[in-house]
């Protein structure tokens, strides 16, 4: 039988209270159990950042955390970055200066450079470089990126 156990948590802002299979990642929670398909299913290694969430503010990647650690946590996914329908500022920023193609990086990009304007808000070139360093973009957008997060800093 599949064990399971019980996850208080907040998603987005949202109170939840659920089951998760004990052994399953985060990642297939998200985005099998809780619906919310914008992190994607990269390597599922740890190794290019497709599947980044933010848990309690830090960008983690969903496929190296187990479900149950989401126990007591509050987890920001790309889905909660609009409000009323209204794109927050990394994501204009990112359309604004075309910082995708495929859009496969793109979640876990901008969640990355959430973390990172929250951190510092006017982050420099190296700040930018070292908080991306665990994201890959297979489509070698990345001078497009890091524009697009310069413009969304606050000076
Ligand atoms: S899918 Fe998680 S780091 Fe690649
Ligand atoms: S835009 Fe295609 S992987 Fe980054």
């Amino acid at each position: 039988m599949t064990e399971k156990m019980p996850v208080n948590f907040t998603v987005n802002g949202d109170k939840e209270e659920r089951e998760a299979v004990v052994g399953q990642t985060l990642l297939k929670f998200i985005r099998d159990e809780l619906h919310l398909t914008g992190a994607k299913e990269g390597c599922e290694i740890g190794e290019c950042g497709a599947c980044i969430v933010l848990l309690d503010g830090k960008p983690v990647n969903s496929c190296l955390i187990l479900a149950v650690e989401l126990d007591g946590k509050d987890l920001v996914t790309i889905e909660g970055l609009s409000k009323n329908g209204e794109l927050d500022r990394v994501q204009k920023a990112f359309i604004k200066h075309a910082a995708f193609q495929c859009g496969y990086c793109t979640p876990g990009m901008i969640l990355s450079a959430r973390a990172l304007l929250e951190r510092k808000p006017n982050p420099t070139d190296e700040d930018i470089n070292q908080a991306l360093s665990g994201n890959l973009c297979r489509c070698g957008a990345y001078q497009e990126i890091r524009e697009a997060i310069k413009a969304s800093s606050e000076k």
